[in-house]
């Protein structure tokens, strides 16, 4: 059988926008309108969010989920965020969430979001937020969190998208562009999905009442209805998910045990910031960072990069995407920008291929002569990053042998101390000594390089780094002269001139956890008990994505990573 050959990792293709209608933007290559020029805001309340039902449908309820098809200008969800706002404090627990996932084949640029939604004054504040976060064009999943409001962005291909999804939603908003004119989007296949990934009774809504699309809702399990239209439309449809033959979904509920968590590296602060956005305070417990790989004086937070699409190259740039995110509002950055060098010709000819495919927007990351400038990448204090992520938790130093030890829900992230809780039946795993070194501040050096290795100025001097060795010996945290040197060679062979030693600070030497296929992996031994480990040298930039998985996993939320990409990584 010939294999398919994968395909390039670009962004997704920008719609082709026309602003020169009253009241809308249109879509020239559907010939078609983004919302109604009757009111945009009021289509939304009336055709979506009264169509299921809401506000009153939020009520009591501590997750609910929507599902839409087509994010467009986002001013459907900016209205129903602002109708959650306003309602749900009256209606629903202090710690209900309201996620809403949208999918999307062509977003939208920043700028496009901004001039589109301008004509909402009384959105405006939701609508920066939503900017400000913005992913531009990147493929793929992205989570972006407003406070109690979760949205998870699929920019893909509608059919693509419902594939990769793991969810139970509570609601749909049909807005594809019309079914005569976009009928992809309305197919049975399509209405077959959407039941699959249906809560029990989920409510649904759209603006058309076109006879194929009752027809393909009807065939995939759901109950339609028409009403009094919006606008000048005679009607719209309302229906309910009602399935013949299959069998009750099981109910979701926020678990009543609280969470411990192994761990106080860049893992288990991670799942702590995950837990405590939900509402709720995991206890932790850890023998401290003294040896943890999270606790270096500076780490990097670049992306990873990979030519070809696949689900695992994507989760690559949104982990990073979802990183700077949530760095972004702590005190722990120490600088903004990294340059990349090539090693080899071969890696500056994919440098050069990485560019011109730009899966990333140019303000991520674009070529300057024979370098990769990365200019949002960031250099973070690990220690204070930490702090930020379990501020007002307790932490029981202690050291854990067997995870069965804690009684309820465990979560571990421990490192190298994964090696010694499996008696037998560690999974194979390799473990990588990193040694990093200090060198005097260089006049040349004023943002952070890598080369394979890298040079980090701050604090007047520079971290150099790091050494990667199999672990061998029982004092594997020793440091190793012969190590600083191979550090500081490894800089001069790429740069052609040297940094001079700076002996007043001290090497550090810790223990990276690394996967047979370099992907991270989430292990769950038992019910109730989940392992986050190999993240390699980058757990700086996959740590808080996975940390939101493995927390949406355990609580029944929608996943924030492909329905691969978790089977890849875990649970296993
Ligand atoms: C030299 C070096 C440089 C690196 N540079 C970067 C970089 O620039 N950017 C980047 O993204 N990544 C970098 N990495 C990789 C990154 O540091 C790791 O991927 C990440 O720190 C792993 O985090 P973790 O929370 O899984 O483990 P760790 O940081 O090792 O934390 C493990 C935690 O578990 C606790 N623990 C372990 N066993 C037990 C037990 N039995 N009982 C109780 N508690 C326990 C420990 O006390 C610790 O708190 C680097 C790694 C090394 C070695
Ligand atoms: C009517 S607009 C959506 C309006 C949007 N809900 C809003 O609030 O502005 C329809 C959207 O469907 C998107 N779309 C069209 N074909 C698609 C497909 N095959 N997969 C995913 N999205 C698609 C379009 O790009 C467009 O943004």
């Amino acid at each position: 059988m010939l294999k398919s050959h994968p395909k390039a990792l670009t962004q997704c293709e920008p719609p082709s926008l026309d602003w020169s209608r009253p009241g809308t933007p249109a879509a020239t290559d559907f010939d078609d309108i983004y919302f109604s020029v009757d009111g945009g805001t009021e289509e939304t309340r009336t055709v979506f969010l009264g169509g299921c039902g809401l506000p009153d449908g939020w009520a009591g309820k501590m997750l609910y989920t929507i599902g839409e098809l087509g994010f467009g200008s986002g001013l459907n969800f900016l209205t129903t965020w602002q109708m959650w706002e306003q309602a749900s404090p009256h209606i629903c627990a202090k710690t209900a969430r309201l996620h809403f996932i949208s999918i999307e084949k062509h977003p939208f640029s920043a700028a496009q979001l901004e001039q589109a939604l301008n004509a909402w004054p009384e959105l405006s504040d939701y609508a920066a937020q939503l900017i400000s976060a913005w992913p531009e064009r990147v493929k793929g999943f992205h989570r972006l969190h407003f406070g109690r409001v979760t949205l998870t962005l699929i920019h893909d291909d509608i059919a693509n998208a419902l594939e990769a999804l793991d969810a139970q939603v509570d609601a749909w908003f049909l807005d594809g562009f019309s079914p005569k004119k976009n009928p992809h989007m309305w197919s049975t296949n399509i209405m077959t999905k959407l039941a699959s990934l249906s809560a029990d009774g989920a409510r649904l809504a759209t603006f058309t009442v076109a006879g194929s699309v009752r027809q393909a809702l009807s065939e995939a399990g759901f109950q339609t209805e028409k009403k009094t239209g919006f606008g000048r439309k005679r009607h719209r449809l309302e229906a309910r998910f009602i399935p013949a033959h299959k069998p009750a979904k099981p109910q979701r509920s926020k678990p009543s045990l609280i969470p411990t968590i192994i761990g106080t590296g860049i893992g288990g602060a991670s799942l702590a910031r995950a837990f405590m956005r939900r509402g709720i305070k995991p206890r932790i417990v850890s023998r401290g960072n003294k040896h943890a790989a999270s606790g270096n004086a500076a780490a990097l937070v670049k992306p990873r990069f990979d030519l070809q699409d696949r689900p695992e190259s994507r989760f690559y740039l949104a982990s990073y995407l979802y990183a700077l995110q949530a760095y972004g509002k702590t005190d722990a950055i120490l600088s903004h920008g990294v340059t990349q060098f090539p090693k080899t010709e071969n890696e500056f000819t994919r440098f050069v291929k990485l560019a011109a495919q730009a899966a990333l927007p140019l303000t991520h990351f674009h070529l300057n002569n024979d370098i990769l400038s990365l200019p949002q990448s960031l250099t973070v204090s690990p220690q204070k990053l930490i702090a930020a992520f379990t501020q007002k938790l307790e932490i029981t130093t202690e050291t854990i042998s067997h995870l069965d030890e804690i009684d309820g829900p465990v979560f571990a992230a421990m490192g190298y101390g994964i090696k010694s809780i499996f008696n037998s039946g560690l999974p194979k795993l390799r473990f990588s000594r990193g040694q990093i070194s200090w060198a005097k501040a260089a006049d040349n050096i004023k943002t952070p390089m890598s080369y394979g290795g890298y040079v980090i100025p701050f604090d007047n001097k520079c971290l150099i780094g790091a050494t990667h060795d199999a672990v061998c010996g029982d004092a594997p945290y020793v440091v190793k002269p012969e190590d600083d040197r191979r550090n500081f060679e490894a800089f001069s062979n790429i740069m052609r001139y040297d940094l001079t030693p700076d002996l007043s600070e001290p090497s550090r030497a810790s223990i990276r956890v690394t996967t047979p296929d370099t992907l991270p992996m989430i292990l769950t031994p038992k019910p109730n008990q989940y392992i986050l480990t190999g993240l390699g040298s980058r757990g700086f930039v996959f740590a808080p994505l996975l940390a939101e998985a493995i927390v949406s996993h355990w609580l029944g939320e929608p996943l924030p990573i492909e329905k691969k990409v978790w089977a890849r990584f875990g649970p296993r």
